[in-house]
């Protein structure tokens, strides 16, 4: 058994079935890269995962213990933190009250969960940033923001959907550098990309989905050259610049 095991998940909206029975086994300590055309159902997935939004059919089992029918906040304490997509920060709060959120998860003492906030942002490269409002932040310390409070929860597995989105290459070198040091932390990385010079640079083993479904598995090396995924994703002229 593989330490989170997705067994045959179907997720459907009204006719559309946005996860068509995806199985797949994420090994502790590894980063594991998903992607897949916009609407292939990447997010989809992770929202099954943590049961934002359950599985139809299909079963996931965390360490073990199947959490399919386990409730999002549940599943959360159990060990699985995530990023979302559409940054979520609690906008007028500042980035250490927004990591100290986070840190509640396992306290509730102010005074732990402020330590092990200004813990996670040091680890996060954030700590000039600590005390400004999180409006006011640039879209690359959002989502490293993002990171560091699901951190502050002291995760087992992390999902990252989409952390490097709308980044320039030196943010991405950063937060590609970050994601190495949770690995190495520990922590298991189930990370969802479609810059592929961070996917790809970073990941053990990969997915490529497409309408819901598996259409290749292996090394980022094997994903970059398979016919499918050239077909259905990366496209004839990323293939050619390899
Ligand atoms: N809450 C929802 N209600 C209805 N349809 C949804 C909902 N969430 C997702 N979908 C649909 O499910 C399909 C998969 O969406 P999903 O967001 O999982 O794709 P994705 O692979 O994450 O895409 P992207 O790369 O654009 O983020 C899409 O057709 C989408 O429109
Ligand atoms: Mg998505």
């Amino acid at each position: 058994m593989a330490y989170l095991d997705i067994n045959h998940v179907v997720r459907k909206f009204g006719g559309l079935v946005a996860v068509n029975d995806i199985t797949v086994g994420l090994e502790q300590g590894e980063i594991f890269g998903l992607i897949g055309p916009n609407g292939s159902g990447k997010t989809t997935l992770f929202n099954a995962i943590n049961n934002y939004y359950p599985a139809n059919s299909g079963e996931i089992i965390f360490k073990g213990i199947p959490i399919t029918r386990k409730s999002t906040h549940e599943i959360c304490r159990l060990g699985i933190g995530r990023t979302f997509q559409v940054v979520k920060p609690l906008r007028r709060m500042t980035v250490l009250e927004n990591v100290m959120a986070g840190a509640f998860l396992r306290t509730n003492s102010a005074t732990k969960a402020r330590d092990k906030a200004l813990e996670i942002l040091n680890f996060c490269e954030l700590m000039p940033r600590k005390d400004m409002p999180a409006k006011d932040l640039p879209i690359a310390d959002k989502k490293r923001m993002e990171i560091a409070r699901s951190l502050a929860g002291d995760p087992e597995l992390i999902l990252l959907d989409e952390t490097a989105a709308g980044l320039n290459l030196v943010e991405i070198e950063v937060v590609m550098a970050i994601v190495r040091k949770i690995r190495d932390s520990g922590i298991t990385c189930f990370v969802v990309e479609h810059v592929m010079k961070f996917i790809m640079g970073i990941s053990d083993r990969m997915m490529c989905i497409n309408f819901g479904k598996e259409i290749a598995r292996g090394t980022p090396r094997e994903i970059a050259s398979h016919p499918e995924v050239i077909k259905a994703y990366l496209g004839e002229e990323y293939a050619k610049g390899k």
